[in-house]
């Protein structure tokens, strides 16, 4: 298979854990006899450094002819001052936008070797953490209008707006569904429909559309149940479907509750075109360029990006298990380190998967 994959490493350790992210496809490239060929483009403070644009023209063109982008993180403190449209987040809100990714796919799962790290209490972590965000991407408070501060009556006020239509609903909806054929078929759809209309109206569209999966089990939950219920038991959950804002939110709990964001994947995909991996943690600028950063959550996101982008599982399983292989031989990082394990830094942490594959 021969496939291009626009690489944007981004800020912080965006770069290094980059780096071993495209070493561990090259690898599975060369055993499996694919042809990957990366390209490379700027996004976030890197872009703004260099263009002042967190998202130069140049990236989504590269993107838009790449069959997968494979991104790192973005942000940090120096371009927190910044003017709103040129925050590195703006770039990321951006090429989700322009890439037409609405699919935010988010899976938190236990590995039996990071037991240790989970911080559930182990009566409610015996029961097992294997859930996934399906939480759509592209619209929500996050990009509807009017949005804005203003002065109002004399006082500075500022506000968003909250908005779905039934086909950006729907599409994200039949996402779920078919993402639970694949799983344990449960989808638990959170909202806040006791208060707002938004939720109303995507309650609604949801249950309509479910009538086309009558071999998935649908539960409806309020967002702030959600939040506790996700503490209290996340075995009970399956898939969880939500909309923008509420799966920014509940995916860092769900993942959290693993014991190390380090760890986590995610992958964003569109009708058509090509989809976006990314881990889903941030640039941690505090631990930059200091070969310190877990590589994992990168790595994983590779495999997603087999799995998802190019259908090619028994790859995505290769990384997987190479993955797990170098815990069990017990090698950690920093972040998932526990008494008695080996220590590496971001790039030996690359090199045993490597050679685990
Ligand atoms: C995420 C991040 C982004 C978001 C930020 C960086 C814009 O928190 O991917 O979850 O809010 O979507
Ligand atoms: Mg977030």
């Amino acid at each position: 298979m021969q496939k291009k994959i626009c690489l944007l490493p981004g800020d912080g350790i965006g770069p290094e854990i980059l780096a071993q992210g495209a070493s561990v496809l090259a690898a599975v490239a060369q055993k499996f006899g694919h042809m990957f060929e990366f390209d490379e483009a700027l996004i976030g403070g890197a872009a703004v450094d260099a263009t002042g644009s967190p998202l130069p023209e140049e990236t989504v063109e590269k993107c838009r002819k790449a069959d997968a982008v494979f991104l790192a993180a973005v942000g940090g403190p120096q371009w927190d001052g910044l003017k709103p449209e040129q925050r590195p987040e703006k770039g990321l809100l951006g090429i989700r936008k322009a890439l037409g990714l609405f699919a935010n796919l988010r899976p938190a799962l236990l590995l039996p070797e990071l037991a240790g790290a989970c911080l559930l209490r182990p009566d409610v972590a015996a029961r097992g953490l294997d859930l996934i965000v399906v939480r759509e991407l592209t619209g929500d408070i996050y990009f509807g209008e009017p949005r804005g501060i203003e002065t109002r009556n004399g006082r500075r006020t500022g506000y968003n707006t909250m908005m779905y239509d039934e086909e950006e609903i729907r599409r994200i909806a039949k996402v779920a569904f078919e993402t639970a054929r694949q799983r344990r078929r449960k989808v638990c759809s959170v909202e806040k429909s006791n208060v707002l209309e938004t939720s109303r109206l995507w309650k609604e569209v949801v249950l309509e559309t479910h009538k086309d999966y009558a071999d998935v089990e649908l539960s409806h939950m309020y967002v702030d149940n959600a939040a506790m219920q996700l503490v209290r038991d996340p075995s009970q959950f399956d898939v969880i479907l939500t909309g923008n804002i509420f799966g920014d939110i509940l995916s860092d709990e769900a993942s959290v509750l693993t014991g190390s964001l380090g760890m986590l994947p995610s992958a964003s995909l569109g009708a058509s075109g090509p989809g976006l991996f990314e881990p889903i943690h941030g640039s941690a600028p505090d631990i930059a360029g200091r070969d310190k950063a877990n590589p994992l959550a990168t790595i994983l996101s590779g495999a997603m990006l087999l799995r998802l982008g190019f259908n090619l599982t028994e790859e995505a399983e290769c990384i997987e298990n190479a993955v797990r292989r170098a815990l069990r031989d017990e090698f950690r990082t920093e972040d998932i380190m526990e008494p008695g394990m080996i220590k590496v830094g971001c790039e030996a942490m690359g090199r045993k998967v490597i050679e685990r594959l």
